[in-house]
């Protein structure tokens, strides 16, 4: 049983462990303002159809691929066939990536978090341009999720989510509480929240939804490939997926409640500015500051959740790559997890100076075609890697290994699939890979319309080479599965 000696340990910790890869900055920081941009309720509805028609297949998908190989991303579509294995080294360059810019972002709720005694209000510009902080708690971020990797997956990363998890979720309802009870406002903010409003939604609105399911519920960044790998038949990944893709929306849903009311309480004029870094980090200190000492315990606890939804975030993709460099090289998961994070952490050092210079303050700095770094590297592997990557992830269960046999193992751990089963071949087939190909192709054509045609260019280079690589370094070696985890 290998997987129970390098995998997770009981069901409940595999599914708090995928949620906390799941529930991220996405979830806190991205859906209520895509949510309120995006027709409110409307966005909402979009948003969960989303994730049945695209998000449950891909996710099934994913863990289904790791778990027939229990291993790295890179073996286990290897495994399915040689000539595709570098789909599995695109899924592990994604995360990789998207490490450079989360940690960056993680270590401002780092700093958030414990500048809360002191007010965080009109920090930003100043924070974000000054080096070494940004540096120091990006370090300190880094090291917290090196600290969680280093413990492995069952006493490490399973653990900390078992705690990690519960506990945000009760931060979350209380603070959600909190504001829903602030009185004057609310009904302002959640109607700026909620309210339907089917004229807003349009075809990017619908990309945007897309594309949202696809980041918050870690899909096409090798995170659930890597995870499922380390499930054995005890698991029902089904029911787990389920639970997952329920408990991802249901906080996405709850960070709506918990900020827009405060935010309307405090200054409605606000709400219409409440989007990407300025609502975390510029409008939300503005507001707890507004609310003296209880302000700060709710300023403190709300960043203190952000940093947790973060971190085991961040741990999960640190865990795809580091999973790849131990099984690949037979280096110590101890090694392996130190050199990806000093290596992620060197990148991000830029990234981090750009985000201040270049996208906070808006002055001249380290960028691409004028774009700062973390915007590029997010753009990069959103808009184009991730559903390039979700695409083949149900290319190869749809095509290569077929629906019933991945039907057959699903119910290997006991489980009833019902109308599932009905429904899942043309599912995995057709339905869902053709609504992935629409993001793809339309964010795409978005980003050429949008003169940004650099990213798609540095997107599709960045397959190339992944592919390149493949070829050259990784298919005719042997690349390893979870047993060689005895180091
Ligand atoms: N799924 C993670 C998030 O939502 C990456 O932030």
């Amino acid at each position: 049983m290998e997987n129970k000696k390098n995998g997770f340990a009981s069901g409940i910790g595999f599914v708090l462990s995928a949620a906390g890869s799941a529930i991220g900055l996405g979830n806190l920081w991205a859906f209520p303002y895509k949510a309120a941009k995006g027709g409110g309720a409307a966005f909402v509805l979009l948003y969960i159809i989303c994730v049945l028609l695209i998000g449950v297949v891909t996710m099934l998908c994913e863990f289904h691929i790791g778990r027939r190989a229990a291993a790295n991303p890179v073996t286990a579509y290897k495994r399915i066939h040689k000539n595709v294995g570098w789909f599995g080294l695109v899924g592990v360059a994604i995360p990789a990536f998207i490490i450079c810019y989360y940690s960056v972002l993680g270590g401002y709720t780092v700093k958030y978090t414990l500048n809360s005694f002191t007010g965080n209000a009109g920090i930003l510009p100043t924070f974000s341009t000054n080096v070494g902080e940004v540096i120091l708690y990006t370090a300190i971020f880094a090291v917290l999720a090196l600290v969680i990797i280093m413990g492995g997956v069952k006493d490490g990363i399973e653990r900390m989510s078992k705690i990690l998890m519960p506990l945000l979720f009760l931060i979350l309802l209380g603070v959600a509480v909190y504001s829903l009870c602030l009185g004057d406002g609310v009904r302002e903010g959640l109607n700026f929240y909620l309210n339907p409003d089917f004229s807003a939604v349009t075809f990017s609105t619908v990309l945007a939804a897309m594309g949202q399911a696809f980041f918050s519920l870690s899909l096409g960044m090798g995170t659930m490939i890597s995870y499922g790998s380390y499930t054995g038949k005890e698991i029902n990944t089904v029911k787990s997926t389920a639970m997952i893709c329920i408990f991802d929306t249901l906080v996405a849903l709850l960070a709506g409640l918990a900020v827009f009311p405060a935010v309307a309480h405090f200054d409605p004029s606000l709400l219409k500015d409440a989007q990407g870094v300025g609502l975390m980090f510029s409008i939300l200190p503005e507001v707890f500051g507004s609310m003296g000492a209880v302000g700060q315990v709710v300023s403190f606890l709300f960043f203190a959740m952000v940093a947790i939804a973060a971190l085991t975030s961040v741990v999960s993709l640190v865990e795809v790559v580091t999973q790849l460099i131990l099984q690949r090289f037979r280096v110590s998961r101890r090694r392996a997890a130190l050199g990806v994070t000093l290596v992620c952490f060197a990148v991000s050092i830029p990234v981090g100076i750009s985000l201040g210079r270049v996208g906070i303050v808006g002055e001249a700095g380290i960028s691409v075609f004028g774009m700062d770094l973390l915007t590029f590297f997010d753009e990069v592997t959103n808009t184009v890697l991730m559903p390039a990557s979700a695409f083949f992830a149900c290319l190869v269960i749809g095509w290569f290994i077929g629906p019933r046999d991945a039907m057959r193992e699903m119910e290997d751990s006991g489980t009833r699939l019902g109308f599932l089963k009905k429904i899942f071949p043309a599912m995995v087939r057709f339905v869902t890979p053709a609504l992935i190909l629409v993001v793809e192709v339309g964010g795409v054509i978005s980003k050429i319309r949008a003169g940004q045609w650099f990213v798609v260019v540095a997107a599709y280079a960045l397959v190339g080479l992944a592919a390149a690589a493949y070829f050259l370094f990784f298919k005719k070696q042997e690349t390893g599965t979870n047993a060689d985890e005895t180091l």
